[in-house]
């Protein structure tokens, strides 16, 4: 059994075309227009498979086919459709025509399996709405409610709960969708890898052992606002100043003090009114530290609290630093790592057991089932960019050893 190469080029090239920025990359917010159209389509997709279909409060969606034993427990597959701003066309993307690959290939082939085989397409992963990644995986394992999803708000106030309400969905249902222990066999999710490794290596598939833990914080600086000619330098209560200072130190801190796994990133930054004659009033910028080692995390939040603390002191200004969002590394499944080892060894394919420094969705799932994650190689390793790019070929490698241990596990 395996997968088909055209339908699977077919398929990453069509979602593509669900994109607000045409011409600067793929970007697809979860409940924007392309998000709307991108779904439309994956419903068309799981009713010409005979999937039964179940949308949850904030619009993960769950597609089943059939087991022969009704009450056996699922094998679910798939990834999610948002972007991050001016992305790729690979992310997530390739995890969910990968699964419906599988039910395609089950389905023509007249194939039963015992368990269920579920497609699950999740919400908001990329945290680019709210900067809180996995927010919709996290809805579906109980970690948020309609409270958090109050909490977590985009840059113009508007809530997760507000944005999923007037999408048409309802988050005051939230825990009436929760995955409750038992139901899932196994979920298997099928991934670029997004650095440079396997690519370099030459290897085709990787198989995630462990998963990244992250922590992201915004930080707030608040000095004094003032005339940028007329302010002489000592009487300045710049926050642009202590910022600077801080995020220039961010890389020496990782790379000196933490663990070699460790990263650290100051990905955005606000200021305003961000006009050149003007002292800023306020500079907002994150920090996103991640480490397969919980340590490196803790370590690095500490010793940037003492660095915040300090620039604070010398320039005279204000500082409020918050946890938006956090998840805690992951080790995946032996038993799952073991099947798709052994089916990458029948296929013919060489993979390389490696850790992923990106987070995954799947990896929300492990207190309540077995998880294991497939990569394939990303081109020079670039991710979350408009050159993120997969080769076809290996794409259809990662897909037939997903097809296989899928089919492996629900049989
Ligand atoms: C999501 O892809 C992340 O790792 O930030
Ligand atoms: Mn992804
Ligand atoms: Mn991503």
């Amino acid at each position: 059994m395996e997968t088909n190469l055209d339908r699977i080029i077919k398929e990453i090239e069509l979602f593509s075309v669900f994109n607000s920025t045409p011409g600067k990359g793929v970007t697809r917010f979860s409940y924007s227009d392309a998000d709307k159209e991108a779904r439309k389509y994956l419903v068309q997709q799981f009713e010409s498979l005979d999937l039964d279909l179940s949308i949850d409060a904030v619009g993960n969606m769950r597609a089943k086919r059939k087991g022969t034993d009704e009450n056996a427990p699922i094998v679910m597959t798939g990834s999610h459709i948002d972007t991050v701003l001016y992305g790729g066309k690979f992310d997530g993307v390739v995890g969910v025509v990968g699964a419906l690959e599988v039910v395609r290939v089950l389905n023509e082939n007249n194939i039963p399996t015992k368990h269920p085989v579920e497609v699950v397409i999740f919400v908001e992963e990329e945290g680019s709405n709210f900067m809180s990644t996995m927010a919709g995986s996290k809805t579906m394992i109980g970690q948020y409610g309609p409270e958090e999803l109050k909490n977590i708000v985009n840059d113009k106030d508007v809530s997760m709960y507000e944005l999923a309400e007037s999408s048409g969905f309802s988050p005051d249902t939230a825990s009436d969708f929760v995955i409750n222990p038992g139901e899932i066999k196994a979920m298997i999710e099928l991934h670029i890898e997004q650095a440079a490794v396997l690519d370099a290596e030459k290897i085709p598939t990787g198989i995630v052992n462990a998963i990244a833990g992250i922590k992201t914080y915004t930080i707030e600086i608040e000095g004094v606002s003032n005339h940028a000619g007329a302010t002489p330098m000592h009487l300045r209560n710049n926050p642009m100043s202590a910022a600077a200072e801080i995020i220039s130190q961010v890389d020496g801190i990782v790379i000196q003090k933490a663990n070699t796994t460790t990263v650290g990133t100051v990905g955005k930054i606000i200021c305003e009114p961000n006009v050149a004659n003007i002292i800023p009033g306020k500079v907002m910028f994150t920090l996103d530290v991640r480490d397969v080692d919980p340590q490196g995390i803790k370590f690095t939040v500490a010793e940037f609290e003492e660095l915040l603390d300090s620039a604070v002191r010398k320039h005279g200004v204000k500082k409020r630093m918050t946890l938006v969002a956090e998840a805690a590394p992951i080790k995946l499944a032996d038993e799952i790592i073991q099947i798709i080892e052994e089916e990458a060894r029948l296929r013919g394919i060489d993979y390389k057991l490696m850790n992923s420094g990106a987070v995954h969705d799947s990896s929300m799932l492990v207190d309540i089932t077995s998880v294991g994650m497939i990569f394939v190689p990303s081109v020079n390793g670039r991710s979350h960019v408009q050159y993120e790019k997969t080769e076809f070929e290996d794409i259809k490698q990662g897909c037939d050893l997903l097809l296989g241990a899928v089919y492996k596990l629900a049989s």
